[in-house]
C-alpha cells in the first residue's frame, strides 16, 4: 500500500540500503560502549525520519531504548524542549514496565509521581537519580536545568544497564534558542554532556541543509568533527520503479511501462512516488497512461492537488512577501542559467541577485560548472505551470507529440489546458478553459478529411451534451501543424467525415457564440439515435 501521511517503516520502508548499512554500525558502536553520532541531512519529505525509524526498528534489541524528538514540538524554542526530552527518555526507558505513558501522565504533576512508585525499575534507583525523575513533571524549564535534563538519559540507561538511541529532527532550530537576547546557547553544552555518554548514541537530522551542515562541520562549531554525516536525496530510478510497483495493491497493479513514465515525469522523491502511487490506484484497476496524464495533473497541476498545495505553501514560506524572491524562483524556473542570466531576468544588478539566490539557498543551487538551478526540478515544473502560459506543462510533460501542438496552439489562443481523469472527460482528449467556455478537444492525428465511426461521434456528442462543454476537433499534421474543426460541419452517412470546409478560421469567435453552439450541438444530438438521447435525461 502506498502511504503518505507518516514516516514508513517495515514492510512500507523501501530501498535506502547504503545508508541503513551506515546507520546500523553506528548503532553497532552503541551496543560496544563506543557511540558514534550521526546526522542525517537531506530535503523536506526526502525520508529522513523514516530511515532513521527503520534503522532503529531493525536494530531493537530488549537493551536498547529509543526516543525521537521533533525539536519542533516545542514551540517557540524554549529550554522546556530539554525537560521534554529527559521525560521522553524517562518514559522509553521505565513507562513500558508501566503500560502507560509517562510523558502524558507528567501532565498532572501528583498522579505522574504516584504512578512512578509502581515501576519495579524506580524504586531501585538510587535516590539522588529517583529525585530528579520526580522532580521532571513540575520543575520550570529554564537554562540551568537543561544540563541535568541533558545528562538523565545516560544516567538512568547506566543505572537499568541498557543503552538508548536519541533522535533528534530539526536539530538546528536548536539555534533559536540563543537568538533573541536569550542568553542560553545549546550547542556547547549539549556537546560537553554528549561527549561523556557511553550509554546514548546521538542522531539529528532536518531539512534546512546549508544551516545544519555549517552547525555541524565548521571548524568553529563546537560539533566540528564530532558527527558523521549521512546526506538523504531521491531514489534512483530503478528503485523508484520498484517503490511504484512494489507499493501498488494487487487488485491494480501499476505495469513496468506506466512505473517507469512517471519516474521520468516526477523522479525520485520517495514523498512524491507515494502521493503518485496512491492517485494512480485510486481507481481501482491497473492504471495505464492515460490514468497516469490524469493523476500528474491531478496531483502537481493543480490548485487543489496535494503536491500542489505542497509546493504553493513551500513557495509562500520561501517567498513571504518578498517580490524578488518570487521574480528570482521564476527566472530559474525554466533550467540552469548563468548568474547575469538571472539578474538580466529580474531586472536587478548581479550583486542583488546573489543576495536573493543566497536567501533562497536550500531550493538554489549551484552546480559545478557555476550555473544555478532551483534543487527540486519537480517544484520548477510546478511553478511554470504557475507562468502564463504555463498550462501547456502537463501536456509537454506526459503528451505525444499531437497533444503537445494542440495544446500550444490552444495556449496561444488564451485557452488554459487540462488532462482530465477518464470519468470526467468523456471521449476527449484534453480540456480547454478560457473564460467560462469549457472546450473539449478530440485529437487526431491525421489531416481533413477526417472520418469516425458514427457510434465513436455520438458518443462525443453525449459526452459533450452530458459535461455542457462546447467540443471540437483538433487536426495536427506530420509538421505538427494544428487546424481545428467544426463538428457541427461534418457530413453523416455511413460513417461521419469532417473537410477541409470544417476548418474554424477564428475559434475564439467561434467559441463566443455559446448560444448558437449549444442549440446547434443539442440538435446533433437528437439526430444521434436513441443511446445519446438516453444519456441527455
Ligand atoms: N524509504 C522509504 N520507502 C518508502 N517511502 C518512503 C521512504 N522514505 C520516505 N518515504 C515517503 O516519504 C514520506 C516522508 O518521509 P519522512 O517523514 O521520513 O521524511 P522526512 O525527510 O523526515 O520529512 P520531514 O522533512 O517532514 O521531516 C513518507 O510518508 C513516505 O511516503
Ligand atoms: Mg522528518
Amino acid at each position: 500500500m502506498f502511504q503518505s501521511s507518516v514516516p514508513v517503516t517495515s514492510d512500507g520502508f523501501h530501498d535506502r540500503a547504503v545508508e541503513m548499512g551506515t546507520l546500523a554500525a553506528a548503532i553497532a558502536r552503541l551496543q560496544a560502549g563506543a557511540p558514534a553520532w550521526m546526522a542525517v541531512i537531506g530535503p523536506r519529505k526526502v525520508g529522513k525520519t523514516s530511515l532513521v525509524l527503520e534503522a532503529v526498528r531493525r536494530a531493537a534489541s530488549e537493551t536498547l531504548a529509543v526516543v525521537a524528538l521533533n525539536v519542533q514540538e516545542d514551540a517557540p524554542p524554549s529550554p522546556g524542549v530539554f525537560r521534554l526530552y529527559a521525560l521522553r527518555a524517562v518514559d522509553a526507558l521505565l513507562g513500558r514496565d508501566l503500560g502507560e505513558s509517562l510523558e502524558r501522565l507528567a501532565r498532572v504533576p501528583a498522579e505522574y509521581r504516584r504512578r512512578l512508585q509502581d515501576v519495579p525499575g524506580f524504586v531501585a534507583l538510587p535516590p539522588s537519580l529517583r529525585a530528579d525523575i520526580l522532580d521532571l513533571a513540575d520543575v520550570v524549564p529554564d537554562a540551568a536545568r537543561a544540563a541535568a535534563w541533558l545528562q538523565l538519559p545516560e544516567t538512568l540507561a547506566a543505572a537499568l544497564g541498557r543503552r538508548m538511541i536519541v533522535v533528534l529532527d530539526e536539530f538546528q532550530e536548536l539555534a533559536a534558542l540563543a537568538s533573541h537576547g536569550r542568553a542560553f546557547d545549546p550547542f556547547p553544552l549539549m556537546r560537553s554532556v554528549w561527549q561523556t555518554h557511553t550509554r546514548v548514541a546521538y542522531i539529528v537530522s532536518g531539512s534546512a541543509r546549508s544551516m545544519l551542515l555549517t552547525l555541524l562541520t565548521e571548524e568553529h562549531s563546537p560539533f566540528f568533527q564530532h558527527f558523521g554525516i549521512l546526506e538523504l536525496g531521491p531514489f534512483g530510478r530503478d528503485e523508484a520503479i520498484s517503490l511504484l510497483q512494489r507499493q501498488s495493491p494487487p487488485e491494480c497493479p501499476i505495469g513496468a511501462e506506466v512505473a517507469g513514465r512517471a519516474v521520468d515525469m516526477v523522479g525520485g522523491h520517495p514523498f512524491y512516488l507515494q502521493m503518485l502511487g496512491e492517485a494512480l490506484t485510486a481507481h481501482r484497476r491497473a492504471p495505464d497512461m492515460d490514468d497516469l496524464k490524469a493523476a500528474i495533473q491531478e496531483l502537481v497541476f493543480s490548485r487543489m492537488g496535494r503536491l500542489g498545495l505542497y509546493f504553493e505553501n513551500d513557495y509562500d514560506r520561501l517567498v513571504g512577501r518578498a517580490a524578488s524572491l518570487a521574480a528570482t524562483l521564476n527566472a530559474l524556473a525554466g533550467g540552469a542559467s548563468r548568474l547575469t542570466d538571472i539578474a538580466t531576468r529580474i531586472g536587478a544588478p548581479s550583486g542583488a541577485a546573489v543576495r536573493y539566490i543566497e536567501r533562497l539557498r536550500d531550493s538554489i543551487r549551484r552546480r559545478d560548472d557555476g550555473l544555478y538551478e532551483l534543487a527540486d526540478p519537480v517544484f520548477a515544473l510546478w511553478l511554470r505551470w504557475r507562468q502564463p502560459g504555463g498550462t501547456v506543462v502537463p501536456m509537454a510533460l506526459v503528451g505525444d507529440e499531437a497533444e503537445k501542438a494542440v495544446a500550444s496552439a490552444l495556449a496561444a489562443m488564451g485557452f488554459d489546458l487540462v488532462y482530465q481523469s477518464r470519468a470526467s472527460r468523456g471521449s476527449f482528449d484534453l480540456l480547454g478553459l478560457r473564460g467560462g467556455t469549457q472546450l473539449g478537444i478530440q485529437v487526431k492525428r491525421s489531416t481533413p478529411p477526417l472520418r469516425f465511426g458514427r457510434t465513436a461521434w455520438a458518443r462525443m456528442e453525449a459526452d459533450a451534451a452530458r459535461l455542457r462543454w462546447a467540443w471540437v476537433v483538433a487536426s495536427v499534421d506530420r509538421q505538427g501543424a494544428v487546424a481545428i474543426l467544426d463538428p457541427t460541419r461534418a457530413h453523416r452517412g455511413r460513417e461521419v467525415r469532417l473537410d477541409e470546409a470544417a476548418i474554424i478560421e477564428n475559434l475564439l469567435t467561434w467559441v463566443d457564440r455559446p448560444v448558437a453552439a449549444t442549440r446547434r450541438s443539442s440538435r446533433g444530438i437528437r439526430r444521434a439515435g436513441g443511446a445519446s438521447r438516453g444519456v441527455r435525461r
